[in-house]
């Protein structure tokens, strides 16, 4: 789909001046900056408007799952705050995308800002799973009209070669190559993840835990 693939950083630490001092030290080398969960739930506001006010972007992998009323408010909210991307779960069925759809594009539009992409979670990638399922699910958000899907580099090629449609891959699990792996299970280098089709890579502790991050962020690219 896109141009150029790039890094995603997961900002996976637990407060607002770790987060910075990552933001500050790799933008602009990296761009874009994943805001999930923990950093969210510590301080969500306020990291938002700082990557944005620094020039960089926001992608909010919060992966809403819950009724369509509550996703579609969620994602108004995400609207508001001018991140790039969200994600949410395709398993919250197809209800719940087409609202979160709607809501989005309503909300984007009465605000005039960018209608940020939303992406579908299809089975973590801590998970073992069959790349069926993960196609499976992949269709059915890209058929309900999600700009793109979240999945690992070992499906991402199968997902271009059967959706005969435009979308974004996202693809986390991504190491350096000969790591020994945590908790991930269906990791990729960054070249497998590119040549199979991934438009972002979200990188987190290869880069966090690095004695120099900008060194290992610039490796990696
Ligand atoms: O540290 P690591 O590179 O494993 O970080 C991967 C990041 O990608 C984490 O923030 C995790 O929440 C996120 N992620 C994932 N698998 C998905 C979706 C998001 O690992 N399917």
């Amino acid at each position: 789909m896109s141009s150029k693939p790039q890094i995603i950083l997961a900002l996976d630490v637990d407060n607002f001046q770790a987060a910075k001092n990552f933001v500050d030290k790799l933008y602009p080398q990296i761009k874009i900056f994943k805001v999930g969960i923990q950093l969210f739930t510590s301080c969500g506001r306020e990291i938002i408007e700082y990557i944005n006010n620094k020039g960089g972007e926001v992608f909010l992998d919060l992966k809403f799952f819950d009724i369509p009323n509550t996703v579609s408010a969620a994602v108004r909210q995400a609207v508001r705050l001018k991140v790039k991307m969200l994600t949410m779960h395709i398993l919250g069925d197809e209800e719940m995308l087409k609202e979160a759809i709607k809501a989005r594009d309503d909300e984007a539009k009465n605000f005039k800002v960018n209608k940020p992409l939303l992406i579908g979670v299809t089975v973590l990638t801590s998970k073992e799973t069959t790349s069926s399922d993960v196609l499976t699910l992949a269709r059915i958000g890209i058929e309900c009209g999600l700009d793109g899907v979240v999945c690992s580099a070992r499906e991402a090629g199968l997902l271009r070669k059967e959706i005969n449609k435009s979308f974004v891959i996202v693809t986390p699990g991504i190491r350096p190559a000969n790591t020994v792996c945590n908790d991930q299970k269906r990791t990729a280098t960054v070249q497998e993840a590119i040549a199979a089709g991934s438009d972002f890579l979200v990188v987190g502790r290869p880069i966090l835990k690095a004695d120099d991050p900008l060194k290992a962020a610039k490796e990696l690219m």
